[in-house]
C-alpha cells in the first residue's frame, strides 16, 4: 500500500510540470491600424502593461499595430470569427458590424470641443450604441478619444468651392461620404493602411485624420496644404467578441475591466497632447502649409455641409439622432 502511495506521490510530482503547462496564459490578440505613437496606439499598450500585471501574467495581450496582423474590413470579419479577441476601430467603420448608427458621431461640426465629446460618450449616446452592438455578438468595453480631423490636399481648401472635383479618401463613415459630396468632392472608401500611398501616387487627391495620424504616417510629406478645420471627431470604440468574453473567468474578467478603465483615463487624458505635439512637429517639419478657417469660412463650411444633418435620418435613424440632440443641446434638422 505503501509503495503505491509513493509511486502516485512520483507520479504526481512528475505530472506537476504538465498541470502548469496546463494553465498557459489567456492569450488577447489586439489588432489595430495606427502606429504605436498615437493615443490609440500608447492606449493599447497601457492595457496589455495593465492587463497582464492585475492578472499576475494569466492573460497576455499580444499587440498588433500598424495593421500588422490585418486590415480595416479583415480585422472586423477576425473579431466576429475570433481570430482576434480585441479591436478599437474608429466608429466611423462599423457599419459592417451592422451598427451604421455609430456614423452619427461622424455629423460634421457636432461636438463643439474635447469636453463636449467626452461628456456625450460617457452618458446615454455612448450606452445606447454599445447596446446597438450586444445584439451581433459585440461587446464595447470603452470609448477612446483621438480629437478632431483635419482635412488636406494639394492645393489649399479654404472655402467649400475649393472641394471641386477633389478625390477624397474617407475611412468608412457615409456621413463623411455625404459631407463630402456636398462641397462637390468625390469620397473614396480606403484602408487606412493604403492611404499614405494613395496620396503619394494620385489614386486619391486630399484626406482627413487627425495630426497625430497626419504625423505618424507620414501624410503630411505628400501633402503641400492642410487645414485645421476641425470639421468632424475621431473616436474609437474598443471592442470584443462577446463569446469569448463572457466565456473568462469572473475573476479574470473584473481584472481585465479593471486594466480596461485605467487604459481608457490614460488614453483619453493623452490624446488632446499627443495632437498639439503632433501639429507642432508637422509644422517644424515645413513640408506643408497649415492653414486656419476665419470665421466667414468656418461659416461657410458649415452651411454647405449642413444638409447631411437632415440626409442622416435615413441613414442612422431617428432614435440616435434624437438622443444626441438631447444630450448636446442642438438642433438635428
Ligand atoms: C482612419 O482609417 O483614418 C482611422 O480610422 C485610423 C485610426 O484608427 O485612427
Amino acid at each position: 500500500m505503501r509503495k503505491w502511495l509513493l509511486a502516485a506521490a512520483a507520479a504526481a510530482v512528475i505530472a506537476a510540470p504538465a498541470s502548469v503547462m496546463a494553465q498557459a496564459p489567456i492569450i488577447i490578440k489586439l489588432n489595430h491600424v495606427v502606429a504605436n505613437d498615437t493615443p490609440k496606439g500608447k492606449g493599447a499598450l497601457k492595457f496589455k502593461e495593465l492587463a497582464e500585471k492585475y492578472t499576475n501574467g494569466k492573460v497576455k495581450v499580444e499587440v498588433y499595430p500598424n495593421s500588422s496582423l490585418f486590415k480595416d474590413k479583415e480585422e472586423i470579419e477576425a473579431l466576429q470569427l475570433g481570430s482576434v479577441q480585441m479591436l478599437a476601430p474608429s466608429t466611423a467603420k462599423f457599419a459592417p458590424l451592422g451598427a451604421k448608427e455609430f456614423e452619427a458621431l461622424d455629423l460634421p461640426w457636432l461636438f463643439k470641443d474635447d469636453e463636449t465629446y467626452a461628456k456625450a460618450m460617457k452618458g446615454p449616446v455612448g450606452k445606447w450604441l454599445f447596446q446597438k452592438l450586444q445584439a451581433k455578438g459585440i461587446t464595447g468595453l470603452a470609448y477612446w478619444d483621438n480629437g478632431f480631423h483635419m482635412v488636406s490636399a494639394n492645393r489649399p481648401l479654404l472655402m467649400p468651392t475649393d472641394f471641386q472635383g477633389l478625390k477624397v479618401r474617407i475611412s468608412g463613415s457615409k456621413i463623411a461620404d455625404q459631407y463630402f459630396r456636398l462641397v462637390g468632392s468625390i469620397p473614396q472608401i480606403l484602408a487606412f493602411s493604403e492611404v499614405y500611398q494613395a496620396l503619394q501616387t494620385g489614386v486619391v487627391d486630399g484626406c482627413e485624420n487627425t495630426a497625430s495620424n497626419y504625423l505618424t504616417q507620414k501624410f503630411y510629406e505628400v501633402q503641400k496644404h492642410i487645414t485645421v478645420s476641425y470639421h468632424a471627431h475621431l473616436q474609437y470604440a474598443v471592442i470584443v467578441n462577446s463569446k469569448f468574453w463572457n466565456g473568462l473567468p469572473p475573476d479574470i474578467r473584473t481584472q481585465l475591466d479593471r486594466a480596461m478603465d485605467e487604459a481608457t483615463d490614460y488614453t483619453n487624458s493623452i490624446a488632446r497632447k499627443e495632437n498639439e505635439d503632433a501639429l507642432a512637429a508637422i509644422k517644424a517639419s515645413g513640408k506643408t502649409t497649415l492653414h486656419y478657417l476665419t470665421d466667414d469660412q468656418r461659416k461657410a463650411w458649415q452651411t454647405a455641409m449642413a444638409p447631411t444633418y437632415k440626409w442622416a435620418k435615413g441613414r442612422v435613424g431617428q432614435e440616435v439622432l434624437d438622443l444626441i440632440a438631447k444630450e448636446l443641446n442642438v438642433n438635428m434638422n
